[in-house]
């Protein structure tokens, strides 16, 4: 980054200002807005921060033109491949890639952290039976405070590093749980014999009754959607999460505010939202009328899957996820599964059509992510919460960059204000 002699020059009424402008390592320049209002007595208008950048990170860079995501600088498709997702917590957390005796030390301290306090599965029971696992998982992430308040002091930086540790140990075990509860099963604790994807699948999968093999290339699969999805730079969860811990609230608290926006539709609800859509379009042959409705502008239907605010290119993340979800059917013996074909076909349509190749929608890392997921035997419900334990990395990664930044400030958005102008009170009879 270097904050380089060059303004961008802003005239208006009668003021004019320059700006800073900042260069960062990769992606495009930014104008220094910050004395703008102090300066200029003015504010800029950018709903869903299209054009703003809110800090400044040296954790994940996506070019999404080229379709790049970069995780501190290494190609996610190397990662995917080459590394697994503990290393590449590691890298998030600090910085680098570990060293064997670093990544030996990184492992065992995960491992260790994995259970949850006893007193955490009184918690549970107090939720309905068929409540969604995202809202179990909103509120025992934010209970967590309540269950290790010796975590909770942001300016201790030991304390943040123990609160990272736990997070990262101990969301496998809470969504397992969760998804335990939903089908009225023991909770299954977990193995520290086991790596991290094989531990989360048999916490899953297990039951007392008969031994539970984990299959090591379901792991593998199962390893790759966590790598995948541990971070996304400054998406709403990710920006929900730098907001909340901007006003110094607890990381059990930010991480439980980022899990409650992630459940949205549009962000990590995608993936149940996109196995749905191509199971209620069934068959190859009812993929034009899904289409002409994605494209009817008084049709709120959109393909799910598709598109993404940053990507304006193949998301590189559905290249891996669409190679794994051909891996994991072929392991199972899945011959000819119709939602395949459904998404392989339309995916193949939506791209030679001019509408999405104009809007340059493409399909994004929930476009196959739902097939690998069903197929290894999770029910929709559990899609979103295996995306948020994956993401608990990059949230806590991403926090802590801010808690050590000297330039955040509490996040305040300013507004443009629309509604009535300063007006008297009217009494009741009077109205
Ligand atoms: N199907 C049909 N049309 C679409 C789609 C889609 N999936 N996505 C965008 N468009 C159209 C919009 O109607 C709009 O058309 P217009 O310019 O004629 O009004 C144009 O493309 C731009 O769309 P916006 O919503 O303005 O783009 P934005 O960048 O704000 O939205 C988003 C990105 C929310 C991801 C959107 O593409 C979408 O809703 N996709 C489906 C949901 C989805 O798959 N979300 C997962 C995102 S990835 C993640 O969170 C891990």
């Amino acid at each position: 980054m270097s904050d380089s002699d060059k303004t961008a020059e802003l005239e208006f009424n009668d003021t004019s200002l320059g700006l800073p402008i900042l260069s960062p390592t990769l992606g495009p320049d930014a104008i220094d807005i910050r004395r703008l209002y102090a300066d200029g007595g003015v504010f800029t208008y950018d709903p869903g921060f299209t054009s703003t950048a809110s800090c400044k990170s040296t954790i994940t860079y996506i070019d999404g033109l080229k379709g790049e995501l970069l995780y501190r600088g290494y190609p996610i498709e190397q990662l995917a491949e080459k590394s697994h997702y503990l290393e590449v917590c590691y890298l998030l957390l600090y910085g680098e890639l570990p060293t064997a005796a670093e990544l030996e030390d990184f492992e065992a301290r995960i491992t260790r952290h994995t259970m949850v306090h006893e007193q955490m599965n009184y918690f549970f029971r107090g939720f309905r039976r068929d409540a969604h696992p995202m809202a179990i998982m909103v509120g025992v992430v934010g209970a967590m405070s309540a269950f290790y308040p010796d975590s909770t002091d942001v300016t201790d930086p030991r304390q943040r590093e123990i609160a990272s540790i736990r997070m990262i140990a101990k969301m496998p075990t809470i969504a397992a749980m969760a998804y335990k509860y939903s089908l009225g099963q023991p909770f299954v604790y977990p193995r520290n014999d086991l790596d991290y994807a094989s531990n989360f699948l048999r916490m899953c999968f297990s039951v007392p009754a008969e031994d539970y093999e984990v299959n090591p290339i379901l792991a593998r699969a199962m390893d790759r959607i966590f790598t995948l999805h541990a971070d996304h730079e400054q998406n709403a969860s990710t920006s929900t999460v730098r907001l909340s811990g901007s006003s110094g609230a607890n990381p059990f608290a930010c991480i439980a505010a980022g899990i409650a926006c992630l459940w949205g539709p549009a962000h990590g609800g995608a993936n149940q939202a996109a196995l749905e859509m191509l199971k209620e379009i069934g068959s190859v042959d009812r993929i034009p009328e899904y289409i002409a409705r994605a494209k009817d502008k008084s049709d709120p239907f959109r393909l799910m899957g598709f598109g993404h605010r940053v990507y304006k290119n193949f998301d590189p993340r559905a290249r891996v996820m669409k190679q794994s979800a051909d891996e994991v059917l072929d392991l199972l013996g899945i011959e000819n599964n119709e939602t395949l074909k459904v998404a392989k076909e339309l995916e193949r349509i939506a791209l030679e059509d001019e509408y999405f190749q104009e809007k340059k929608l493409f399909p994004n890392v929930d476009f196959y992510s739902g097939i690998i997921l069903e197929a290894m035997g999770f029910p929709t419900s559990m899609f979103t919460p295996i995306f948020a334990v994956s993401r608990t990395v990059g949230w806590i990664a991403q926090w802590k960059e801010m808690i050590s930044d000297p330039e955040q400030k509490i996040g305040r958005p300013r507004q443009l204000y629309i509604g009535a102008p300063k007006r008297d009170y009217v009494d009741v009879e009077n109205r």
